[in-house]
Order: structure tokens, then C-alpha cells, then sequence
């Protein structure tokens, strides 16, 4: 049975534990140089229609030292930029592969390939969510607080896919997510409407409102890939919701800094907020690496997966 990744509430809560135990021992045996053979003799395809650093590196490797062979292709370098569907595209890249990593623009296309792909299908962002990343905070939140479920994360900026799948990772995990966003740029309404317990976000557009009980506070670029020609009016109307060290005065001395990078610096954070001592940045991007390996060696060798005796583990 293929089992896609499209959007975090595609793993149950025991599962996203699991896969924190696993990515503890797989970021152990990095330090050692030691790699595994979860995805020996499997193909794994990325296929991405915007930019990326950290997720195409991280997974690049992550398949690699899995020991599979990954193929990253550029949709500007195949023949979906001259029209071919998505139907023929997913049918034909099943043929080849064992897997697919796709970033894109549209949900509802992303959804559209997996059901057409014979192939695991994972999100590796979308204009709606970013659960990959997601995934790996939840991760990186838990190993430097050794909970979750008791601390309070405030997310402060654009209500994007970042944000999407922050609030829909918090209500499948029982955290609690305040959102402050200005009003024209709040969360997607699809997710709030699905929230499974309503009372585990709150919103605000007071940029003041959730700093001062916070664990983690949380910030996202204001201008996301695509809408560059929004950027003037962007930048006026999120001003206010930088996190800069004025807004920080009252937080706690303990609160841990996010941010999902690349950082526009003096836009959505100050240098010395993104380079402080709360500043949990890079051990983010770096933990990318470690739990989407763990995400992969679930998703192709767990039980119940095509590699039907293999164990994930
Ligand atoms: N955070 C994130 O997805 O980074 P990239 O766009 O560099 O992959």
C-alpha cells in the first residue's frame, strides 16, 4: 500500500513520535559518518517548480544516506513547462521511481498527482502548507524542550503555508498555537474550519498579544515565492510584526527563536533576534536532514509498506 505525505495530518500522533525516536538515532549515527540501507535499490524523484536550499539538499542526502539514488528535476527542465498533464506526468514518473518529492504551487494539483502517481507522494511545499518543515520543528521543539504538549507557540507574520501547517500540526498534537497575523493576511480558512479541537488556536493582530507567556516564538518571511509583486504593500502592512528586540522585551528569558529560513533580515526579524542567544535557526535547518530520513525510512520500509518485511528501524 503507497502512503503519501501531502499535509502533517497524514501521520497519526504515535507516528510522529516514532519518527522522533528514530531521527534521534539517525542524527547519532551522522556524528559517526554511519549510514543505513532503508532505501537500498529504491529511486526517489524530487521534482520542484520554485527554489529551494535546505529542503532539496536535506532530502538529496537524506535518500543518499539511506542508501537510495535520488533524481532531482527542475519543472522548468521537463515537459510539464510545455504542457504535458499531470495525470501523464504522475503515470509516467511511477514507471521510473519508487518515489516522489514534489514542491509546487497548488495543493489541489499536489493532490491531483498523488492520486494519478502509483508512488509515494510527499509534500515538500505548496502555497497552503509546508509539512516537511513542520515535521522537522516539531522535532527540533521537542529536543531542546523534551516536551510538546504543555508549551505554547506563538506563530507572529503571515498567515502562510508555514503557518498552515503549524496550526494543523499543533491541533494533532494538543499544543497550543497563538497566530498573530494582520487581518488581511490571517491563516487559511480551510484549516481553521478543520480543526479538530478549536480551542488550541488563538488569533490576534495585537503583535503584542502572545509574547510575554511563549516558548517558541515563531516567524516566516512576509513575502513568499510568488508573490513578489506584492511586496511593497507587504512590507507596509507587516511592519509592525517584526520580531525585533522592543517586541521581546517581555518574553521569557527561556523562549526559543524559529524561524523555517531563508530570513529576510530588518524585514520579518532583526540581526540581533536571528543571531541571539534564543536564536534556535540553524539547529532547524539541520535537523531537516535527520527527521526527514526518518520520515522516508517510515514511509518506504514500515511495516505494511511495499517493502513488506523490511524494518524500519
Ligand atoms: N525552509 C525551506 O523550505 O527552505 P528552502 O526553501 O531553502 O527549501
Amino acid at each position: 500500500m503507497k502512503r503519501d505525505f501531502l499535509r502533517i495530518s497524514d501521520l497519526k500522533k504515535e507516528e510522529i513520535y516514532k519518527i522522533f525516536d528514530i531521527t534521534k538515532n539517525f542524527k547519532k549515527l551522522k556524528k559517526e559518518k554511519k549510514f543505513t540501507d532503508h532505501l537500498k535499490n529504491l529511486e526517489i524523484a524530487l521534482l520542484f517548480y520554485k527554489p529551494s536550499t535546505r529542503t532539496r539538499i536535506s532530502f538529496e542526502l537524506a535518500i543518499y544516506e539511506l542508501g537510495g539514488f535520488p533524481i532531482y528535476l527542475s519543472s522548468q527542465s521537463t515537459q510539464i513547462s510545455r504542457g504535458e498533464s499531470l495525470k501523464d506526468t504522475a503515470k509516467v514518473i511511477s514507471r521510473y521511481v519508487d518515489g516522489i518529492i514534489i514542491r509546487t504551487y497548488s495543493q489541489e494539483e499536489l493532490e491531483e498527482f498523488a492520486k494519478y502517481a502509483e508512488i509515494p507522494v510527499i509534500n515538500a511545499l505548496t502555497d497552503l502548507y509546508h509539512p516537511v518543515q513542520i515535521l522537522c520543528d516539531f522535532f527540533t521543539i521537542y529536543e531542546k524542550k523534551k516536551i510538546l504538549e504543555d508549551l505554547k507557540i506563538t506563530y507572529i507574520g503571515d498567515g502562510n503555508n508555514v503557518c498552515n501547517s503549524l496550526i494543523e500540526g499543533c491541533d494533532l498534537l494538543g499544543i497550543e498555537i497563538r497566530v498573530v497575523c494582520p487581518l488581511e493576511y490571517m491563516p487559511d480558512e480551510r484549516v481553521i474550519k478543520n480543526l479538530r479541537n478549536k480551542n488550541v488556536l488563538k488569533i490576534s493582530s495585537n503583535p503584542y498579544e502572545f509574547i510575554e507567556d511563549a516558548d517558541i516564538i515563531y516567524t516566516d518571511t512576509w513575502v513568499s515565492m510568488g508573490q513578489d509583486n506584492e511586496r511593497e504593500k507587504r512590507l507596509k502592512i507587516f511592519q509592525k510584526y517584526q520580531v525585533n528586540e522592543e517586541l521581546l522585551k517581555k518574553a521569557k528569558k527561556d523562549f526559543l527563536f524559529m524561524h523555517c529560513l531563508p530570513a529576510h533580515r530588518g524585514e520579518e526579524v532583526t540581526d540581533e533576534v536571528i543571531d541571539g542567544p534564543n536564536s534556535i535557526v540553524y539547529d532547524q535547518a539541520e535537523n531537516r536532514l535527520h527527521c526527514q530520513k526518518s520520515l522516508l525510512a517510515f514511509l518506504f520500509s514500515e511495516p505494511g509498506s511495499e517493502r513488506k518485511g523490511e524494518e524500519w528501524e
